[in-house]
């Protein structure tokens, strides 16, 4: 049965968080003792079509009534038109929510100055151009509409905050024990805060109110303990490679999100009125999910598409990312930053020499070695 996401919008004052009402017409909600509906969440898609499918397709077997899309949805991998079409085909099929990444605002800002400034074969902002390039007029305009934090109100149950960063900023990071964080949940006016993209999915408490993150659907991270790698004992420096050697456990990728599930309201009712902390435990209950897949086309398809070859060193840190190696994108362009202010006295991001990127990858990679499956693992050289 196809269901609508109901049209109410208002635009309330903290932070300028809009609230938008979902699901006040499910068929499921009013009816008692059977259950509320349960919301897909995803977020941090960045251009990966394979995992996204992989995830809508187990959500919907998973019963998803319906989709809360949390930001960034191109960047880094190969096929950004495709992730669109599958957003605009859920949205045709389900009610759907999507929050603005951090991403959104790059290609957006590229657009209003004159598409001016950033270069092929030119790591951070030759990944940008590619996927700006593969984005229509009406992907622009639709991430123009889109805001990066909304209050969801949804009939019967606790709201939600929703945003992509943090309620504050859209590139803050929510991070257990952080002071920053602790003061956001202290203040927030919801008891439930679903924020995305650290990558890395998680669950904070903290006086009554819970902050969760659904990882990333197209390049999750994991600062622990990787699911198919262990770190070596002893990290070595790994043996100088040259050219682009196969990587014998790329083939395999893996996809995180989300589904809320709404207890039925019989189940809350009687706490609703103690506390929102109180009546947002009883109502919600998270499903936190992590897929396997064959990701072999996704490193196919950087080379077959170019970007490979328009952001080099930036590919070679997805390769890294996908293999279970302990750095992000975010990592590297920092050390990255540092090289090149020790070096030339500035640095302002996009415009980081490609020497820099180089030689921070280069750092990364050699203080790392993982081992899997009885086998050492080299980092993408
Ligand atoms: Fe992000």
């Amino acid at each position: 049965m196809k269901r609508k996401a109901a049209k109410g919008r208002k635009y309330i004052n903290m932070y300028n968080i809009y609230e938008e009402k979902f699901f006040t017409d499910t068929g499921r909600q009013s009816a008692g003792t059977r259950s509320g509906p349960s919301i897909a969440v995803m977020a941090d898609i960045h251009g990966n079509d394979t995992a996204l499918e992989h995830c809508l397709a187990d959500a919907r077997e998973r019963g998803a009534d319906g989709f809360l899309f949390l930001g960034d949805y191109a960047g880094e991998l190969a096929h950004p038109e495709r992730v669109m079409s599958l957003l605009y085909r859920t949205a045709e099929q389900y009610p759907c929510l999507f929050i603005r990444g951090n991403k959104e605002n790059y290609w957006l800002n590229y657009r209003k100055n004159g598409e001016q400034g950033w270069k092929e074969r030119d790591s951070v902002t030759g990944c940008m151009l590619y996927s700006y390039r593969r984005l229509t007029q009406r992907d622009l305009d639709f991430f123009s509409q889109l805001e990066p934090v909304r209050k969801v109100e949804i009939s019967g149950l606790p709201p939600i905050l929703a945003c992509h960063g943090s309620p504050k900023r859209v590139n803050q990071k929510l991070l257990p024990g952080d002071p920053e964080t602790l003061a956001l949940m202290e203040e927030s006016s919801c008891s439930l805060i679903l924020c995305a993209h650290t990558h890395v999915q998680r669950k904070i408490t903290h006086r009554g109110v819970t902050v969760l993150n659904p990882g990333s659907v197209g390049i999750p991270s994991f600062p622990g303990q990787h699911p198919f790698f262990a770190p070596e004992e002893k990290p070595e420096p790994a043996a100088p490679q040259h050219g682009r050697e196969p990587h014998p456990v790329s083939e395999k990728g893996l996809a995180q999100y989300l589904i809320l599930h709404a207890r039925p309201v019989s189940a809350h009712a009687a706490v609703s009125a103690q506390s929102a902390a109180a009546w947002a435990a009883a109502a919600w209950e998270e499903e936190m999910i992590t897929l396997e897949y064959d990701a072999r086309c996704v490193f196919e398809e950087l080379h077959a598409t170019g970007l490979y070859g328009n952001a080099p060193v930036w590919c070679r840190i997805t390769e890294a990312l996908f293999q279970g190696f302990p750095l992000t994108h975010g990592s590297v362009l920092a050390r990255a930053m540092e090289l090149c202010v020790q070096k030339i006295g500035s640095c302002s991001w996009p415009d980081i020499p490609e020497a820099f990127l180089e030689q921070a990858l280069e750092e990364a990679c050699a203080s790392a070695t993982l081992r899997h499956g009885g086998q050492i693992v080299k980092c993408a050289r």
